[in-house]
């Protein structure tokens, strides 16, 4: 499914979409160029898990985790080099964590995705809108 976020806006509430569509155990690959909206609709997701905190983007702390309706881990590989450091550090089992786990720079790790891994793909438009295609679930 491809959609046309217009706005900072739209991009939080197709977020909010797909924050409810998610079950706990889904894995989402956020993939898109710096500034793209990755963050914005993760902020999206976690509203719609009924998260109030402000969610900042995890850089330099690999992963952020937040109490909601269902736990939401939210993953910034952008720092890591790859698969090696990332298993380096535990991050395998963070693919296998209960509640919903949203990866930004997921394609650092892109051979250890388990096939049931929900892809989304941000794209800037020419005008600035935001083209989201997500493949792996129905929202
Ligand atoms: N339609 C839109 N949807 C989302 N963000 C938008 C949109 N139009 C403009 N923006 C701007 O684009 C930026 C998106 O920032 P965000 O931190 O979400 O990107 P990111 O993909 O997470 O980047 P990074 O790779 O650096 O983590 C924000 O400054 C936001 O205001
Ligand atoms: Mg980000």
């Amino acid at each position: 499914m491809i959609f046309v976020c217009g706005s900072v806006e739209d991009t939080l509430e197709l977020g909010k979409r797909i924050g409810n569509a998610v079950r706990p155990g889904t894995l989402i690959s956020l993939r898109g160029s710096l500034g793209a909206g990755k963050t914005v609709l993760t902020k999206g997701i976690a509203l719609a898990l009924g998260i109030g905190e402000s969610i900042v983007s995890p850089t330099f702390t690999l992963v952020q985790e937040y109490d909601g309706r269902m736990p939401l881990h939210h993953l910034d590989l952008y720092r890591i080099s790859g698969c090696e450091e990332f298993e380096m550090m535990g991050g395998e089992e963070m693919l296998y964590a209960d509640g919903v786990t949203v990866i930004e720079w997921s394609e650092k790790i892109g051979e250890m995705l388990p096939d049931s891994t929900v892809f989304i793909e941000i794209t800037i438009l020419p005008d600035q809108s935001r083209q989201v295609e997500i493949k792996g679930l129905e929202i």
